[in-house]
C-alpha cells in the first residue's frame, strides 16, 4: 500500500524519527537475543581467511563504508581499500582471488555500484552486499546479502538507511573479528552491549530539537559551511555536509579536523560556520584543539558532543548539541542522527523541496 507521512511535514522528518526503530530491527536480525552474539547468515567463504576487503558505494552509502573501514581495520585487523563506485569501476586494483568485495547500497540498483560489483566479480572476489532492497539487481548478483531492515525510504536524501547500513557493518566487523581471532568474548560482549543500547540512546537524540533548530538559524544565513570530524567522526562530517548540500543548496565541505590547517583554515571567518562532530572519544582532545584553532581565527563553532564532552565544548562553542555518551565504537551511528536533523531543519527554514531536491534522484540508474 501507499506510505503516508504519519503527521510529519515531510518523509525525511518521518524517516529521521525512524532511526531508533530501524537500528533495533536491524540488530534483531543480526544479534541472537539469548547468547547476545552476532549471528550472520551462512557465507560461502570464511571471513578468517579473506586477505583484504574492497569497499565501494555511492553517496551516503560510501560514507557508511568509510566508517566500516575504520571498524574492519581496527577490530578485525582486516586490510581495507575503499573508493566511490564511479572510480572503483575503472581502477583495476590488483586483488588476490578470495578477497572480499563489499558493496553498500540502499536501492541495490545504483548503476555505478552495480558496475563496480561486476568488475570486482571478474577478479574472482567474494561479493557481499549490504542492501536495503533485498530483491534488487545487486542482491541477485551477490554471493551474500546482509539486509538493512530500514523499510522503504521515500525521501531522496538517505537517513535511516544510513544508520541501518552502519549497524550491519558494525555487526559484520564483530563477526569478522571473532573469526579472525582479534576479539575475545569479553570484547565482543562490550561491543554488542553498546549496539543493543543504541535504539534507546537514539530515541533520546530527539530531545535536542531546540538546540538543533538554534544551530539551523545560524547555518541558514551562511553561504558556505565547514564540517569537521576526526577518525570515525570524519565520515559523519562528510555525511552532514552532503545532506546540507543536497537539501538546502548551501555549499558545505567536510574536512578531517587535523587537515584543516593545511587549507580550509584560510576560509575561516564569521561568515563560515563550523559544524563539528566531537563526542568524548579518544580523539576528543585532538578535535577540541583543532576547534580552538578555528575559534582563534574568528570561526563560529556549532558542535555536536556528548554528556562527557559538554563542559569543555560549552567553553568554546556558540551552540552545542549534547547527546548521551556511548561506547566509541557506536558513537558515529548516534552522532549521524543530529547532523542529518540539522540539514533537515535548515531546509525547512529555507523552504526547499525537502523530499525531492532539485536535480537529484533517489536511485541513479545511469552512469
Ligand atoms: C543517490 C541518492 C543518495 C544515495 C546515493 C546512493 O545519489 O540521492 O541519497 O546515497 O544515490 O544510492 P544507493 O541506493 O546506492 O544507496
Amino acid at each position: 500500500g501507499s506510505i503516508g507521512k504519519d503527521g510529519y511535514r515531510h518523509y525525511m522528518e518521518k524517516e529521521l524519527h525512524e532511526h531508533p526503530l530501524v537500528i533495533g530491527q536491524t540488530l534483531q536480525r543480526m544479534v541472537d537475543p539469548a547468547s547476545r552474539r552476532v549471528m550472520l547468515p551462512e557465507m560461502p567463504f570464511d571471513l578468517a581467511s579473506v586477505p583484504r576487503a574492497v569497499i565501494t558505494a555511492c553517496g551516503s552509502a560510501f560514507y557508511a563504508g568509510m566508517i566500516g573501514r575504520y571498524w574492519l581495520e581496527d577490530i578485525a585487523r582486516l586490510p581495507v581499500d575503499i573508493d566511490v563506485a564511479s572510480e572503483m569501476r575503472y581502477r583495476n586494483p590488483p586483488l588476490t582471488a578470495g578477497s572480499l568485495g563489499l558493496l553498500i547500497s540502499q536501492s541495490g540498483e545504483t548503476a555505478d555500484t552495480l558496475a563496480a560489483l561486476r568488475s570486482l566479480r571478474e577478479k574472482a572476489v567474494h561479493i557481499l552486499s549490504v542492501l536495503n532492497v533485498e530483491h534488487s539487481t545487486m542482491a541477485r548478483e551477490s554471493d551474500v546479502v546482509l539486509g538493512t531492515v530500514a523499510g522503504p525510504e521515500i525521501s531522496v536524501a538517505s537517513t535511516k538507511a544510513f544508520t541501518a547500513q552502519l549497524t550491519v557493518l558494525a555487526c559484520l566487523s564483530i563477526a569478522a573479528a571473532r573469526a579472525r581471532g582479534t576479539l575475545d568474548e569479553a570484547g565482543e560482549d562490550a561491543l554488542v552491549s553498546a549496539l543493543l543500547d543504541l535504539p534507546s540512546r537514539a530515541a533520546e537524540v530527539f530531545t535536542q530539537g531546540p538546540a538543533i533548530r538554534r544551530m539551523a538559524q545560524i547555518v541558514v544565513e551562511a553561504r558556505d559551511v565547514l564540517y569537521l570530524g576526526r577518525g570515525s567522526m570524519f565520515p559523519v562530517a562528510m555525511e552532514g555536509a552532503l545532506k546540507l548540500k543536497e537539501i538546502t543548496y548551501i555549499h558545505a565541505e567536510a574536512y578531517a579536523a587535523g587537515e584543516m590547517k593545511h587549507g580550509p583554515i584560510s576560509l575561516i571567518d564569521r561568515t563560515v560556520p563550523i559544524v563539528a562532530s566531537a563526542p568524548y572519544t579518544p580523539l576528543f582532545d585532538k578535535t577540541l584543539s583543532n576547534l580552538q584553532e578555528a575559534k582563534a581565527r574568528g570561526g563560529r563553532l556549532l558542535v555536536f558532543t556528548d554528556t562527557k564532552g559538554a563542559d569543555r565544548v560549552s567553553a568554546i562553542a556558540e551552540e552545542m548539541v549534547v547527546l548521551p555518551h556511548v561506547h566509541d565504537f557506536v558513537a558515529p551511528i548516534l552522532q549521524t542522527i543530529p547532523v542529518q536533523m540539522l540539514a533537515y531543519e535548515v531546509a525547512v527554514l529555507k523552504g526547499t523541496d525537502v523530499d525531492q531536491p532539485r536535480n537529484l534522484a533517489k536511485s541513479v540508474t545511469v552512469e
